[in-house]
């Protein structure tokens, strides 16, 4: 890898052995943008990747020339208001009202490594070696502020990162409008966009549209990443596969709201920029003052959605997720929710417990209704202590009993929410989030905590760190019900009204901070009604994420297809529960329901003492099965194979390769019985052509160029559904195979 800066073209090339990023000072010394994509030869100048044609009817810089306009060129970070007329990537605002600016190259700085970003979730570097960091330092002189664009290139990844710094050098308030994470500008607008959009139990699905002259984009002003839309877009050609082809995929560390917008312009010139949403954002910088924005991860792959994905997962789960669960086994649990919901007593949670552990499950997780008096959704958040009532022994006395059986423990809590019906509320009720004299919004009877305030984090904090320091807690699940209206801080004064969004997120990743460094071996999994903040800003902080409040096994197809585009398998929370699935009455075959979850984190949510032996033993040999293949499926390769958003939807799979490639597992689906099927081969994807595949629990044998160019010979489903007991449906039938490389 390396970054070079040639001083008389004024050129920056980073460049490794997948990508390039090519960046010129212009003349008029702002920046401009050469190249991004597949990796180029370096050589003395790019300058001419500039391609600027003169056009009329244009504004230019300079009088008596009419080719430097910058409407007409690539940029790297645009500002709006000279001569530019598509959005830009910033705006401040000055005090005397005017929102034009010039920054101009001062300096740069290439180092090894990659710097934290103050309070806000990054990827990492582990040794110096793996990375190169480019800043650029600009200035805007009449103003008296520093911009610096950081951009890292890492040695084993096709990946850029970017963010931007604002510093207020002068005397003057300045107000950032607008300040994006990143910003490109393509040369063509031959793409594809494709965005991972929903809503509530059915999160993440794959959308993809042509792009059109002007704006595209997805977003959320939720004050939440949000199920809506996802804090991701790709552009592929429209010709690119999930296995080949270009793409480039864009994804912001940041949980709060966001915009992931693209500009096409009349010049067929696509402008991508992404971060946090400028719409009621603005943030006042005093004299000294700086802004850091959240970082942005841009991929570039050759090798079609796979390659992009598997960019991602791999650059997520080595170097953004942290801590003991990074590269440690995760458990598998059990949670209450779906059996019992808020009805249950020590009693009850014990029994559920007991037979988890028989049954070889890990952990047990404690869901909503522990707390306070709450016995339904409408008291007790914010009073983070045991119910007396229902745990007679406390959480300590629970966790200790279940952790007695040999067994972990853990642990739900909302610490952004309070109900009214609550202590804290009666206590504190100026610390929700509410507007002056406006009456205040609910979502599941519960209010937003205002958590750009320190002294709310620091209340919240100690509660949840004591219950954290007394019992022995293995796990929490961080769960958070609604989004935020009246967005109002009393706290801040009227000009810094919208700062509350951002202030806010920072006061989340603060918390998280605080409690993951302080309780290591703890294993976290966040959570926001389903899936509803599914981003890797939370994902620096837990690992793994509940996607879907959605169980059903066949909706979480589309859901864990969708989320697999940019988010590794490990970090998918999926449980096996009960039927009729509780959100769609669906009755689908338990071994369905666990070939599904197989492909996540894997766990159980139903009441086990309900199930009849035959059910119990399959649970048993199912997580004996995941216990021996979690290593490969949370570690390995992933390959999604038939999409659920294609055709009928009726098939669908995907498949996980070991990185000796001498082990892989596949996931087949079928939702409806088909009759009268004819033979079936499924085209397995990235084995060895020299190794001879055993399929696991059987004698037949293919080498891998078979299995990837013929296909593996499918069982016959059809044949089964005949062979079916009569009370069983034919429908939503699957399989898992594993193969092995012969020794
Ligand atoms: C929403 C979550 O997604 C569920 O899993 C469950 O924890 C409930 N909240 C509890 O209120």
């Amino acid at each position: 890898m390396y970054i070079y800066y040639n001083e008389t073209e004024k050129e920056f090339h980073l460049q490794n052995n997948y990508i390039s990023y090519i960046i010129k000072i212009m003349k008029n010394n702002q920046l401009g943008h050469l190249y991004f994509g597949k990796r180029l030869n370096h050589r003395e100048s790019f300058g001419h990747l500039m391609n600027i044609l003169p056009r009329g009817f244009t504004a230019c810089v300079y009088e008596g020339d009419l080719e430097f306009s910058l409407d007409l060129l690539r940029q790297e970070y645009p500002s709006y208001g000279t001569t530019d007329f598509r959005e830009p990537a910033f705006q401040v605002k000055q005090e005397n009202g005017s929102i034009v600016t010039n920054f101009e190259y001062q300096s740069h700085k290439i180092y090894k490594g990659k710097p934290k970003l103050d309070g806000l979730p990054s990827t990492y570097t582990e040794n110096d070696s793996e990375a190169l960091t480019l800043e650029i330092w600009l200035k805007d002189n009449l103003i008296n502020m520093d911009l610096v664009l950081i951009y890292t290139i890492f040695g084993e990844y096709g990946v850029i990162t970017r963010s931007a710094r604002f510093i207020n050098n002068g005397k003057q308030k300045l107000k950032l409008i607008r300040a994006m994470s990143t910003s490109i500008d393509f040369p063509d607008a031959d793409y594809e966009m494709l965005h991972l959009s929903g809503a509530w139990a059915r999160e993440r699905y794959i959308k993809l549209r042509r792009l059109q002259p002007g704006i595209q984009s997805v977003s959320s002003i939720r004050g939440a990443s949000s199920a809506q839309q996802n804090p991701f877009i790709a552009l592929k050609r429209p010709w690119t596969t999930e296995d080949e082809g270009e793409v480039f995929g864009f994804n912001l560390i940041y949980s709060g709201n966001f915009l992931a917008q693209v500009e096409v312009d009349y010049d067929n010139v696509t402008r991508v920029i992404m971060g946090i949403h400028p719409f009621n954002f603005g943030w006042i910088l005093d004299s000294g003052e700086s802004f850091q924005t959240p970082e942005a991860v841009m991929v570039y792959s050759d090798k079609g959605l796979n390659g992009m994905s598997q960019i991602f997962h791999k650059l997520y789960r080595n170097r953004l997720v942290r801590g003991k669960f990074r590269d440690g086994i995760r458990p598998i649990l059990i949670n209450n929710w779906e059996a019992t919901y808020f009805n249950f007593d020590e009693k009850k949670i014990l029994e559920i417990a007991r037979t988890a552990k028989e049954l070889g499950i890990e952990l047990f997780v404690l869901d909503d209704g522990w707390f306070g008096s709450r016995n339904d959704d409408s008291s007790s958040l914010g009073d983070w202590f045991e119910n007396k009532k229902k745990l007679p022994n406390g959480i300590k006395g629970l966790a200790d009993k279940i952790t007695a059986m040999g067994m972990k423990f853990g642990l739900w809590i909302e610490p952004e929410m309070v109900n009214k019906d609550s202590i804290l509320y009666t206590q504190h009720p100026d610390w929700i989030i509410q507007a002056p004299g406006r009456r205040v919004s609910h979502g599941r009877n519960q209010y937003v905590l205002d958590f750009s305030r320190k002294e709310v984090v620091n209340f919240i904090y100690e509660m949840i760190s004591k219950i954290l320091r007394e019992a022995p807690i293995s796990y929490i699940k961080w769960d958070m019900n609604r989004n935020i209206t009246e967005p109002y801080s009393i706290a801040l004064p009227p000009e810094r009204q919208e700062e509350v969004f951002h202030r806010y997120i920072l006061g989340v990743y603060s918390l998280y901070e605080r409690l993951t460094s302080e309780f290591p071996d703890i294993l976290f999994e966040s959570c926001a009604g389903g899936g509803g903040r599914f981003d890797p800003g939370m994902l620096y902080y837990a690992p793994q994420a509940w996607t879907s409040d959605d169980t059903d096994a066949i909706e979480r197809l589309k859901i864990q297809y969708g989320t697999s585009i940019c988010y590794p398998i490990n970090s998918i929370g999926s449980h096996v529960s009960d039927v009729p699935n509780h959100q769609v009455g669906r009755i689908t075959p338990i071994e369905t329901r666990a070939n599904v979850a197989y492909f996540g984190t894997f766990g159980y949510e139903l009441d086990l003492n309900k199930l009849t032996d035959k059910e119990k033993e399959k649970i048993r040999q199912q997580v004996k099965f995941f216990k021996k293949y979690r290593e490969l499926i949370h570690k390995g390769t992933f390959y999604r194979i038939n999409s659920p958003f294609e055709g009928d939807g009726n098939i669908t799979s995907w498949m996980v390769v070991s990185d000796d490639l001498k082990e892989a597992i596949i996931g087949y689906y079928q939702v409806l019985a088909q009759p009268n099927q004819g033979y079936k081969k499924l085209r397995l994807k990235g084995l060895s052509t020299k190794y001879l595949y055993r399929i696991v629990g059987s004698s037949e044998c293919y080498y891998g160029d078979e299995l990837m160019y013929s296909g593996l010979p499918l069982d016959n489903f059809y044949l089964e559904i005949l062979n079916k007991d009569k009370s069983d449906s034919a429908d939503f039938m699957s399989k898992v195979y594993v193969i092995k490389a012969e020794e």
